[in-house]
């Protein structure tokens, strides 16, 4: 969040991509796209590139990390070396350890982890390029990784921010508006309880200001939710077919 403000972030009432205030950057999700994991999605979003690996439950290692009671969701957030304009070093850093704490709790809101204890869900997000909300986008392809993955949940996290540029609120900043803007603040969303499970704010907004922006945000959500069904849908109707052209051509009944 810079507070110089170097460039125009908004022309004749459209922002520079030409999106509308409350217009989210283009989404796709695609589930079950590596074989070695027990689920698995990719996604894209604007710029972002983002895969999303889900191994687990399985017994959890080291030991003492068990919880006696229910399973852990261990996120771990990665960004590629090559995933920003200068070069990322490798490893963890305070930003990725602090993204994936706060997206292993947000999971741990809908998974059922009682269901398993002593027991890790591991879940990796990897991004693979880098454009403002990669910790949304990771949230929202994790949701479709574990429940790829068949692990019981509640209900998929949507995820999105808002924020503020040149005084006025914005969903789903890009990013030059991450960058030059004067508020960011994403939320993760579970639909089915009308719940955050997410939410941070970076910079400064009045209530008034806030409410928008929740309110923006938790629509957004609403939608991003139904591509998150639409992926899972598309994958195991794929799936269903590729099973009936298999038999087909197998010749069984
Ligand atoms: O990605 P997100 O908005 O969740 O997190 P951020 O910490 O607000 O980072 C915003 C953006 O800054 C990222 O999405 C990257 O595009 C960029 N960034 C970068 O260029 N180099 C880094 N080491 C970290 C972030």
């Amino acid at each position: 969040m810079g507070s110089n403000k170097d460039i125009d972030l908004i022309e004749d009432g459209k922002r520079l991509d030409g999106r509308d205030f409350d217009e989210l950057r283009e989404i796709s999700i695609d589930a079950g796209v590596l074989k070695r994991a027990d689920g698995s999605a990719y996604l894209e979003w604007g710029k972002n590139k983002i895969m999303a690996a889900v191994y687990g439950p399985r017994e959890m290692h080291p030991r003492h990390a068990q919880e006696t009671t229910k399973a852990v969701v261990r996120a771990r957030y990665n960004m590629a070396a090559f995933s920003v304009p200068d070069r990322k070093r490798p490893g963890p850093d305070r930003r990725s350890t602090e993204i994936s704490k706060l997206v292993s709790e947000a999971l741990e809101k809908v998974v059922f982890t009682e269901n398993y204890p002593r027991s890790v869900i591991d879940v990796f997000i990897e991004v693979l390029q880098a454009s403002a909300g990669t910790r949304c986008g990771g949230l929202t392809a994790a949701s479709v990784a574990l429940a790829d993955a068949g692990i019981p949940m509640s209900d998929m996290v949507a995820s999105c921010a808002s924020g503020k540029i040149e005084g006025e609120v914005v969903l789903d900043l890009g990013k030059n508006e991450d960058n030059y803007g004067q508020a960011d603040v994403p939320v993760g969303y579970i639909p089915r309880s009308d719940e955050l499970c997410l939410l941070q704010m970076d910079g400064n907004l009045t209530q008034e200001e806030y409410e928008k922006a929740m309110e923006m945000s938790i629509d957004a959500c609403k939608d991003i939710h139904e591509i998150q069904r639409g992926a899972l849908r598309e994958r195991y109707s794929t799936e269903l077919q590729e099973e009936e052209i298999t038999k087909a051509s197998e010749g069984v009944e």
